[in-house]
């Protein structure tokens, strides 16, 4: 942990959640944020974001130019309503449609290109920087916030991780399980391998594996390590404030 920088921020610690799709992440690290009064980043919807407006522009996945102005023309915005988190694109409401089979495809390769990967950086760190935060996705605490106060590498094995994810999507998606366990193997390999960001584990980060874990005894175990850095750093928690994007 690096004292200083907490010192430094005004509104808390700044929590880094990564590790791969479907192990629980948004589920732990929203009702861990209601339980300290900490905003939660979702930086996964803010790539999907931008893969959404892609294939509403016709952006191919490849083309880094095309991406590059589109990131610099793209608003993204998450806003917190009735204690969820709304995903706005140029001010429309995307929670939804960024959700799907293809755009969770899309935005594997999206997010491996550098411009993308860029700007969201920077607009990620904006969001962060004073702290109070956690921040969920797959570079936080190699990356996007590498002096974090306290890193979490959130993890299960693809089979019950795929078959999360296909109880979630079911209900309205014609999808087989073993079709969903294979799109989160596969995209397992896109965020692992590629060049820029890869999904990595911090060296000094906690692991957990949820797979034979209930939510309640993850987010215990994550908000008694929180707590302890907490009286370490004597930081105060903070309520009741909005996440503005770019
Ligand atoms: O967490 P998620 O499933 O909503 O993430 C969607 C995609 O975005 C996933 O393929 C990995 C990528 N991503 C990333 O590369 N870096 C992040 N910080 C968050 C997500």
């Amino acid at each position: 942990m690096n004292e200083s920088s907490a010192a430094g921020r005004k509104n808390g610690l700044i929590i880094a959640i990564d590790g791969p799709s479907g192990a629980g992440k948004s589920t732990i690290t929203k009702l861990l944020a209601e339980r300290l009064g900490y905003i939660h980043i979702d930086t996964g919807a803010m790539f999907r974001a931008i893969a959404l407006s892609a294939s509403r522009n016709g952006v191919e996945a490849d083309d880094d130019r095309g991406l590059e102005e589109l990131c610099r023309s793209t608003d993204v915005v998450l806003k917190r309503s009735n204690g969820c988190c709304m995903v706005l694109l140029n001010g429309e409401d995307v929670s939804h449609a960024i959700r799907t089979p293809e755009i969770s495809a899309l935005t594997s390769k999206i997010s491996a290109r550098k411009p993308v990967r860029e700007s969201l950086l920077k607009l990620q760190r904006r969001m962060g920087e004073q702290g109070g935060v956690i921040l969920e996705g797959r570079d936080i605490g190699t990356v996007v916030f590498p002096d974090a106060e306290v890193k979490f590498f959130l993890s299960a094995t693809a089979e019950e991780r795929g078959r999360r994810r296909y109880l979630e999507l079911a209900a309205r998606e014609q999808v087989t399980l073993e079709q969903t366990i294979a799109a989160v193997i596969s995209r397992d390999e896109n965020d692992e391998k590629r060049e820029h960001a890869p999904l990595r584990c911090a060296n000094d980060a906690v692991i957990i594996d949820s797979t034979r874990l209930s939510i309640e005894e993850v987010l215990e175990s994550m908000e008694k390590k929180v707590r302890e850095r907490v009286s370490e750093q004597q930081t105060c928690f903070t309520d009741g404030r909005e996440i503005c994007g770019k």
